[in-house]
């Protein structure tokens, strides 16, 4: 089933509204909801009292309507009955100051006790809800991140390097302690990276963010293993916050899932440009069916203004609809908004949700409510189609992790350098994959590899495998530089990199926030020449086996190649030293293609995204107008319109903001034989 609803919170609104609502969802379309997610103080009001009838009268009243549910785990949210325990179980920031209460996520993750709490409430909601029919499923805690720096992760750390390290020598060996006279002759003297120690050792701090991440594995993984063997036919998951999110390693996290799912705010009130940045969102749908190679779902999808003390800008008629199908068209099977109706009180009393605070249907409920009837028609259709893309990215969390240590330089960073090479594959509608550095690679034709910053040689093989069979490989500046223990290669770079390149960085320079220089593209076929800005970075490169591609125009290092390519095996290694605006990396992008030979989906006008998705050998197209122009589309073949009913269209004309989904037409011969 394609389950489509919202996160619903019955326990702030009066009894006699439940069943209304109930009916309300199911008119729109609805077939499931996710409950209880921040709702300990309502599950356990005190130490070891559980009250869970109210929370079976509401499933009961939703199910009469045929509404199915997602459980969350209330350890977002504990009560103050539970903090006020121990003072020990509040988080410590980087700078060393303990939380209060006041907010949620306010717990350290490495607490024994804390974790003891949590392991009593989620055996205890398992157990009861296990034979629920209504219940399919369950999300863990909410939104897992914050690095805790408490002296209880420090002993925790200290024994997670006992683990990783064989002894306290070679610890001081690979952080270099020596450095500065940080030699550490017992365990216990290692410290964590708070901000009073000053600019910390790189590999202490990676190990450290290493650590915190998987301490949130950890904790989620308490939570998967006692509702897994309790409750085996649900499925479990967690919602996720996207690409942008960096504390935690992603695919890590997603390992012990049964599917990702993740939590969709084109705007809100931190974040409320006039015209969301959908390449950025695209890249977390990619990213979020990267993590495990699958299809997700949507947890929270806007459903109005956001906002805690400011208010956003409010979703244009047809936004809210045409958003949340960008993420079907990118692989979600599964899409829940936040929320079902404005909470009255609380941080969050002006995070809109589909009913305003008044609790009756306006513009966004019924905007939706049309979805829903869409989604009965074509839900099925889509449910678990495929992607196929030709494009990867290579996403590393290492070096995510290493940039937050030491950014190289203040305009430099990871996650943009990564968005400005995806948006200029988004814009020709050319599908990528996101991935990490030692999945399969031979699925595609181009591989794509951002500042891939820290790398562990056993880790490189599928690399070099991939482009010997024939494969296309970028690699840019800041890669190759670190081993993981995050030591800088004590070899030219790109470090161990360089075989593949064919070329060596043999200078570099880091540019201040005015500065910039120029790189001249050789064109191809006696195309020309091509001039671009470009900033932040340059690699002065001295190419071994590799042709210039680009070289820089100014400075001392005017006439030097600032990109290059070389031949390795049957297939191609891009070396790009250098990055600039948005001409630059589409100019890039084109090079890239032409070499690759991969071909976009479709050609749309601006502001037109078209994708695809498979039904075994059939394909979808997914068309998604955010312009407030009506624009034409003209397709490859005949294709019918699977939501409208029109049939054996070559082009079509899109209304503004709008979505329509097309199946191609099989052909004569297919027809003859079916
Ligand atoms: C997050 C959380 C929700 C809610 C929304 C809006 O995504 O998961 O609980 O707080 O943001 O702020
Ligand atoms: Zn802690």
């Amino acid at each position: 089933m394609f389950y489509f609803g919202v996160d619903y919170y019955p326990e702030h609104w009066p009894e006699e509204r439940w069943p209304v609502d109930a009916q309300m969802m199911a008119d729109a379309g609805m077939n499931i909801v996710r409950l209880a997610e921040f709702a300990w103080s309502r599950l356990e009001p005190d130490n070891g009292e559980f009250e869970f009838e109210w929370l079976e009268r509401a499933i009961g009243i939703l199910a009469n309507q045929g509404i199915k549910v997602i459980l969350g785990t209330p350890t977002a949210s504990p009560p103050p009955w539970l903090m006020q325990l121990n003072q020990d179980f509040y988080r410590v920031n980087r700078d060393g100051r303990r939380l209060t209460f006041g907010n949620r996520r306010e717990y350290c993750p490495n607490h024994p006790d804390y974790r003891e709490y949590s392991r009593r409430i989620v055996t205890q909601l398992a157990q009861h809800f296990a034979q629920n029919p209504s219940v399919v499923g369950w999300q863990i805690d909410n939104e897992f991140g914050e690095r805790c720096y408490c002296q209880i992760c420090r002993k925790s750390f200290q024994a997670w390097l006992k683990r990783k390290y064989s002894s306290l020598d070679e610890l001081n060996e690979k952080w270099g302690t020596v450095f500065w006279s940080h030699v550490f002759n017992e365990w216990h003297e290692i410290p964590i990276p708070i901000s009073t120690g000053g600019s910390p050792n790189p590999g202490l701090a990676l190990d450290y963010y290493r650590f915190a991440s998987d301490s949130y594995v950890e904790f989620q993984k308490i939570q998967v293993d006692i509702i897994r063997s309790l409750c085996p036919g649900h499925f479990i998951t967690h919602n996720f916050m996207g690409f942008g999110y960096e504390g935690i390693n992603y695919f890590d996290l997603a390992k012990d899932l049964d599917l990702v799912a993740w939590d969709n705010y084109p705007r809100n009130q931190w974040n409320n440009p006039p015209m969301p940045v959908l390449s950025s969102t695209a890249l977390s749908h990619d990213t979020m069916r990267g993590l495990k190679s699958k299809n997700f779902w949507i947890m929270e999808q806007q459903s109005g203004p956001g906002g805690w003390e400011m208010v956003s800008l409010s979703p244009r008629p047809g936004e809210l609809r045409l958003w949340a199908y960008q993420g079907v068209a990118h692989g979600a099977d599964g899409l829940i908004f936040f929320r079902w109706r404005t909470a009255r009180f609380g941080t969050e009393e002006y995070w809109h949700g589909l009913l305003d605070h008044d609790g009756n249907p306006g513009r966004r409920f019924d905007e939706i409510q049309k979805m829903g009837s869409e989604i009965k028609k074509i839900g099925e259709v889509i449910l678990g189609s495929e992607f196929k893309p030709s494009v990867a990215m290579i996403l590393s969390y290492d070096s995510r992790f290493a940039f937050q240590i030491q950014a190289n330089n203040p305009q430099f960073s990871y996650a943009s350098l990564f968005h400005s090479y995806y948006r200029s594959f988004y814009k020709k509608n050319i599908l990528v994959d996101i991935l990490q550095v030692d999945d399969d690679l031979q699925p595609y034709k181009l591989v794509v590899a951002p500042a891939l910053h820290v790398l562990n040689p056993s880790r490189i093989q599928s690399l070099r495998g991939y482009v010997e069979n024939g494969g296309v490989l970028a690699i840019t500046h800041r890669s190759g530089v670190k081993d993981e223990t995050n030591m800088v290669v004590d070899s030219r770079l790109p470090g161990i990199l360089a075989g593949l390149c064919g070329t060596t960085v043999e200078e570099y320079d880091s540019l201040g926030p005015e500065m910039s220089n120029e790189v001249e593209f050789v064109l191809p076929k006696g195309g020309g020449v091509q001039r671009l800005a470009v900033k932040t970075w340059c690699d002065i490169l001295k190419p071994m086996n590799a042709t210039v591609v680009a070289r820089y125009v100014n400075d001392y290092y005017a006439g030097k190649p600032a990109i290059t390519c070389n031949r390795f095996g049957k297939g191609w290694v891009v070396y790009i030293g250098t990055a600039g605006d948005e001409p630059f990396f589409d100019n890039l992008a084109n090079y890239l293609i032409a070499l690759s030979e991969v071909k976009p989906v479709l050609e749309s006008p601006e502001g037109v995204e078209i994708t695809e998705r498979w039904v075994s050998d059939r394909r979808l197209l997914f068309v998604l107008n955010y312009t407030s122009k009506q624009q034409e589309v003209s397709f490859d073949g005949h294709y019918s319109d699977i939501l409208l009913g029109s049939r054996q269209m070559r082009k079509v004309m899109i209304a503004p903001y709008e979505f329509r989904v097309f199946v191609k037409d099989k052909s004569t011969a297919e027809l003859r034989y079916e």
